[in-house]
């Protein structure tokens, strides 16, 4: 018989019943160290006394008005997210997966007003996770996304990861925009080079193409800086948020520039909860900390003391992990044996991390973890692969 939630995630038997910062309490009574977050969501862990008051507060007002009126914190948070970033303009989605379909919407409707219906091609890379939309699939393009969904949307070229001559060489007069994470989240924790997001963003001027990054899961502060791509000291064109934005509240939004957003005009997207003042209100208060250049120093600072914790652990067991990758708080243990193995022997120390692709293990903690909860992980984390090495001998 099918099970009352439809069986799509197959989902380790642990029930959470409260979260404390970098703690969840299983309905046992355990605690476990969350290095997890909700996928990178929980940005300023859990129960924050800051998001609980904007959030009771909200509530205790109004819940929701449609947007066929002005929603003042909605508006508010636009004005917030355009002041901290390169975006001229902002549309408020409820998850990534609507953030990408409207990003990939906005660049064709962008070339169609230019009198170019046929620059419709997006370019999206191998390992890309965007998604579980129709658009967000196709850009996805693996048979595992796709299979069984088709006929899949077109318009989608695929490259490989990191080869900058690959996509010299796919940018054609059919191409209206290069969608790309600046970091891959679900791929592996897998960083562009900074030059190599340099060497893009020029092709597209050269090019005249749109660039549309995905900061779904690496934006919001995770890698120590507002948008990551700021490292690179580059801009994109349209920016796709969600995740951290708002701290567990369903928020997610597409940024874009006034000419990238220039064929978006009145009744040519919208959603009914988008901009909710609920999701807003919560929007607000992440973007009082995590925009803060004071809140960013201590996530770097904190980003460069896990880190060093985990190289130690990768020194201690060669034979468990290969290397620590990413940038941040947004890390990767990649792992020699499953990297499932070692999640699972995780959670008998009770530390949540989460896998991913290339056999990496994933470590997106609240940003504000504490000191003493990073020396926590580290310990907790060499006992579970001290486990998987005496399972293995
Ligand atoms: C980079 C990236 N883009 C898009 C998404 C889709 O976001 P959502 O699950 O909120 O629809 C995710 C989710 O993991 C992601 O990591």
């Amino acid at each position: 018989m099918i099970p009352s939630v439809l069986p799509t995630y197959t989902r380790t038997p642990l029930n959470f019943v409260k979260g404390e910062g970098s703690w969840l309490v299983e309905q046992d009574g355990r605690r476990f160290l969350d290095l997890g977050a909700g996928i990178a969501v929980n940005a300023l862990g859990h129960a924050h006394p800051d998001l609980i008051s904007a959030l009771t507060e909200q509530a205790g007002n109004l819940w929701h008005v449609s947007n066929l009126y002005t929603i003042p914190k909605q508006q508010a948070l636009a004005d917030k997210l355009v002041e901290a970033s390169f975006a001229d303009t902002v549309f408020f989605t409820n998850s990534g997966t609507e953030s990408c379909e409207l990003a990939v919407k906005m660049a064709r409707k962008y070339w169609a007003d230019k009198g170019q219906p046929d620059r419709f091609e997006i370019i999206a890379f191998e390992g890309a996770f965007h998604g579980r939309s129709s658009a967000a699939i196709a850009a996805a393009g693996t048979e595992k996304m796709v299979g069984g969904f088709g006929p899949v949307l077109p318009g989608f070229t695929h490259l490989p990861w990191n080869d900058f001559e690959a996509v010299k060489g796919a940018v054609t007069e059919k191409t209206a925009a290069i969608l790309i994470e600046p970091i891959q989240g679900e791929g592996g924790i897998r960083a562009l080079p900074d030059q190599w997001l340099k060497d893009l963003r020029k092709l597209c001027d050269d090019t005249d193409t749109l660039l549309i990054l995905d900061e779904v899961q690496c934006g919001m502060g995770r890698t120590g800086r507002l948008f990551a791509h700021e490292w690179a000291g580059i801009t994109p064109d349209i920016m796709m948020v969600a995740k951290g934005i708002g701290g567990g509240f369903p928020l997610g939004a597409v940024l874009a520039t006034e000419n990238a957003a220039s064929g978006m005009v009145a009744g040519t997207h919208g959603s009914t909860y988008g901009g909710n003042p609920l999701g807003c209100a919560v929007g607000l208060a992440v973007m009082d900390h995590v925009a803060n250049p004071r809140f960013l120093a201590e996530v770097n600072r904190k980003a460069g003391a896990l880190r060093q914790k985990l190289e130690g652990l990768v020194a201690a067991h060669p034979d468990v992990f290969e290397e620590v990758r990413g940038s941040g708080l947004m890390l990767g243990l990649k792992c020699r044996v499953p990297a499932g193995d070692v999640v699972k022997a995780g959670f008998k120390q009770m530390v949540l991390t989460v896998p991913a692709a290339e056999n990496v293990m994933r470590l997106l903690p609240p940003l504000n973890i504490s000191d003493e909860d990073i020396a926590e992980a580290a310990t907790r984390i060499d006992k579970a692969a001290s486990s998987v090495e005496a399972t293995a001998e």
